[in-house]
């Protein structure tokens, strides 16, 4: 197995998995931790540049910024791209609220900005069954959300003729049932603890559902896509909490004659309140929904926004504020597109000579066109198009 978390006596200050982000002490993560331990490497600039050339386009704010800053295998996706090999990419949300926040669409954001720059197909797995078995909601709950949070998913503006939306409720069977088995019998019991820390009160759901988020990776579970094409390659964008899904996935995939997929990875999301982990589901402050009014949006931003400026003006215009750990600016330096406005906002406000409530101001009105855009948007999505998205469906275009 590639490393795990298992053994790691840093466990115990950081965590990290697909179920819980917490920063040691309740502080801010460590991502070059995580990358030692998890065993995945930094993004750095000639990588960026590389992607550039090969796609003759600028590289995505996310990428230029460092927001997706770590990956496993790009470097041999990019290899067979450059010798006219494509891929595919596969990503995915687990349906477990109705409303989405900006956290959750920035995987998508950057997987659609992949899709037209490197003209691949996409498919993007909805696990509702995983949020049955961890979350307590019903069956029927859980499809309904899958269901909705594809509106929002599709409503990020991906190409219909080179993307397959599932649900493992609908979908799961057949080809994809058969590799998930392939995985079930190569991954011990031990293993799956060591990457997952399942302990003996878990129920069984949870230990089975690994090899459902695992074969998505493998181009043979979608017939109606790949036949023929066993040996394309899977490239995934994530935010890293769903880095030991893939860990177990790139452990078993050469012993069933099949490519790692390779891995691009997102640092998390952090929550108005500060810097220390993921924006959690069950504080609506702590989070912008893409359902917000312009007032909320305000609201949330004012009230709740950490700020690293100073107490007072006069201790700020003396000192400037921390950009450290400073929220409206983490949050523009997402959001924010233009490069040069970004560096004088930083220099300016770090120097004292900006005040809080004016990057506030700003960072409201960058937040308000988002989600105003993506509402529109959403609002354009009908149940038919959900339907075409998800249909089981050859894509005669995907590669063009
Ligand atoms: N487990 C993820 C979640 O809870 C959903 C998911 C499934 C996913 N497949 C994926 C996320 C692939 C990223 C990449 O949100």
């Amino acid at each position: 197995m590639e490393p795990s978390t298992e053994t790691n006596k840093e466990e115990e200050e950081q965590v990290v998995t697909p179920w819980e982000v917490a920063g040691k002490d309740g502080g801010k993560i460590d991502y070059d931790k995580l990358i030692d331990r998890f065993g995945c490497q930094r993004i750095d600039q000639s990588l960026i540049q590389r992607v550039e050339r090969l796609t003759s386009l600028p590289a995505h704010a996310f990428l230029r910024r460092g927001v997706f800053f770590a990956h496993r295998d790009l470097t041999e996706v990019l290899d067979g791209y450059e010798k006219g090999e494509k891929f595919y990419l596969y990503t995915g949300r687990g349906p477990s609220s109705e409303a989405l926040h900006l956290g959750h669409l920035i995987p998508f954001m950057f997987t659609k900005y992949l899709q037209d720059a490197f003209k691949v197909p996409l498919v993007i797995q909805l696990t509702d069954d995983e949020k049955f078995l961890w979350k307590n909601l019903t069956i029927d709950e859980c499809q309904r959300l899958a269901r909705e949070n594809a509106k929002d998913i599709i409503a990020c503006g991906f190409d219909i003729s080179k993307t397959f939306i599932f649900s493992d409720f609908n979908y799961v069977g057949g080809a994809f049932y058969r590799n998930m088995v392939e995985v079930a019998k190569r991954v011990t019991y031990n293993q799956a603890v060591g990457i997952f820390g399942f302990t003996g009160e878990d129920h069984i759901g949870k230990v089975s559902f690994p090899p459902v988020q695992a074969v998505p990776s493998f181009p043979s579970s979608f017939p109606h896509l790949f036949s023929g094409k066993e040996n394309l390659r899977c490239l995934i964008p994530c935010a890293i909490d769903q880095d030991p899904y893939f860990r177990m996935t790139r452990d078993v995939a050469p012993r069933i004659g099949y490519h790692k997929p390779a891995l691009i990875e997102s640092l998390f999301f952090p929550a108005l309140q500060g810097e220390t982990g993921k924006m959690s589901a069950s504080d609506p402050n702590s989070a912008i929904y893409v359902t917000d009014s312009a007032k909320d949006i305000k609201n949330k931003v004012n009230r709740h926004a950490f700020s690293g400026g100073q107490d007072s003006v006069e201790k700020h215009r003396q000192l400037g504020a921390n950009l450290e750990v400073d929220i409206p600016v983490k949050y523009l330096s997402f959001f924010l597109e233009d490069d040069a406005e970004l560096e004088h906002i930083k220099e300016e406000y770090g120097a004292g000579r900006m005040l809080t409530g004016e990057v506030k101001q700003r960072l409201v009105q960058v937040l308000t066109e988002l989600v105003e855009r993506h509402r529109a948007a959403r609002a354009n999505v009908t149940e038919e198009m959900v339907d075409a998205f998800m249909a089981v469906r050859p894509l005669p275009h995907m590669f063009d």
